[in-house]
């Protein structure tokens, strides 16, 4: 067996037999089931979203709602179909109501995201919003600041690029945003090529996120990135700072 196809199956078997019947926080309580991921277990291109929603929880499959079908979109104007790509959330299953993540919730879920990078080894991970961003840069810059901007580092030992963009639900919800998601969306191919290779020189401060991280596990920096839950159907969800 291929050390690619030893990967597939053994992270089918992580989605099967850790994270399908996960307990690790209340959040399993309320759920219908647990949205483990969908598309190419074998993708270089993976996309890290929130939280699976009202439609999420029902079906098994992130992004299947308005957001998801804007993505859809998206990835066709690219060349591309979600049977190409990787897409899981930070949160596995849905927060009631749809609130933000909480703390103690992502601290308990990022080791599926992070055991998922480590057996995908994505050449590149696309960020949908704030939560996505800051948990897997493990910094606290807001997604208006760094969306569009490529960012060289390491995940479970294995050189990625992490792309942030805005979630396409902020997209649903300020039109100026859809451009420039557009636009970030656009450069897709090129990074994915290696134009910008993975792993490769990192650029200044000013030009990049900030210099290159190494995320083998949960770092606690992230954690405590991660701003507070007292946000009703915030902004901040929406990915719009
Ligand atoms: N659906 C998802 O699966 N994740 C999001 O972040 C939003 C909608």
């Amino acid at each position: 067996m291929s050390d690619r196809a030893a990967r597939v199956a053994e992270l089918e078997a992580y989605h099967r037999d850790e994270v399908a019947v996960c307990t690790r926080c209340p959040l399993s309580e309320g759920r219908t089931q647990v949205v483990v991921g969908s598309g190419d277990l074998a993708a270089d291109l993976m996309f890290v979203g929130e939280a699976p929603g009202y439609h999420e929880d029902v079906q098994g499959v992130p992004f299947v709602g308005a957001s998801g079908k804007l993505l859809g979109t998206l990835l066709e104007g690219i060349g591309l179909t979600r049977d190409d790509v990787f897409v899981a959330n930070v949160l596995k299953c849905r927060p009631p109501g749809n609130r933000d993540p909480q703390p103690a919730e992502i601290r308990e879920c990022e080791p599926h995201l992070f055991r998922q990078v480590a057996l995908l080894r994505p050449r590149l991970i696309c960020t949908l919003g704030n939560f996505a961003t800051k948990l897997l840069s493990g910094r606290p810059d807001g997604i208006s600041r760094v969306h569009g901007h490529e960012l060289p580092l390491e995940i479970g030992g294995h050189a990625t690029l992490l792309y942030p963009l805005y979630h396409p639900a902020a997209a649903l919800y300020t039109r100026s945003m859809l451009a420039t998601l557009e636009a970030d969306f656009a450069r897709i191919p090129e990074l994915l090529a290696g134009a910008v290779p993975a792993g490769g020189p990192v650029a200044p401060r000013e030009e990049s996120l900030r210099p290159p991280a190494t995320l083998s596990a949960p770092a606690p920096a992230a954690a405590g990135a991660v701003p507070p839950p007292a946000r009703a159907a915030s902004d901040e969800q929406l990915g719009l700072f």
